[in-house]
């Protein structure tokens, strides 16, 4: 594709919606965006969002469901600690890692207007449990990399090892991750 055949922008979602973006986009895809909202964020961010589309344009938002995360083992021997220890050292720092609205999302875009909505919610096949759970190590990695020499990010990083052991063991985070797609009514 040649690059004059498309634009990039940045765009803070915290910052009002740029005025030349409003109303121009036939599709918005969003994924995963949890890490950076908490709960209180969600529905200002969806109003802002929808701004962005044409009307009858269709929002599609992919998220992780940290809610549902649980430990998948090949055996009932495997050891576990150092997995579930790293995710629960993350959790207290705020919302970001425990949000209870992911579950929610299809009723969020019912209630701001949204109409077709869909949602496709399932856990990862047996073969892409091990990849994305590996993903999960580079999430701590970029929580620790600012703030390196608070205790919260040296816990972290001193539960990766073990952590890694476990997961060489056939230990895995499973997440349940849902697709949720609504379209903007005609006006
Ligand atoms: C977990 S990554 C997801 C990246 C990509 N959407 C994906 O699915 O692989 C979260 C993304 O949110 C972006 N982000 C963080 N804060 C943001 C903000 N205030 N406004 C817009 N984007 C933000 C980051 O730049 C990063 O690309």
């Amino acid at each position: 594709m040649a690059t004059s055949e498309y634009d990039t922008s940045e765009w803070d979602v915290f910052t009002d919606i740029p005025e030349d973006l409003s109303g121009v986009y036939d599709i918005v895809h969003i994924s995963l965006f949890s890490i950076v909202l908490k709960d209180g964020d969600v529905a200002g961010i969806l109003d802002k969002v929808l701004k962005l589309l044409k009307p009858g344009g269709y929002l599609q938002w992919f998220e992780a469901d940290m809610v549902s995360w649980r430990i998948q083992t090949t055996s009932s021997n495997n050891k576990t600690g150092a997995i579930s220890s790293l995710m629960k050292i993350s959790q207290p720092k705020d919302d970001r890692f425990s949000p209870i609205w992911v579950p929610r999302l299809p009723d969020l875009f019912r209630e701001n207007g949204l109409t077709a909505v869909e949602c496709d919610a399932r856990d990862p096949q047996p073969e892409m449990i091990m990849p994305l759970h590996q993903l999960t190590f580079m999430v701590y990695e970029c929580l620790t990399r600012q703030g390196n020499s608070s205790e919260w990010s040296k816990a972290i990083r001193e539960a990766i090892p073990e952590a890694l052991c476990e997961t060489d063991a056939g230990a895995a985070n499973v997440f349940t991750r849902s697709m949720v797609v609504g379209r903007k009514p005609l006006e």
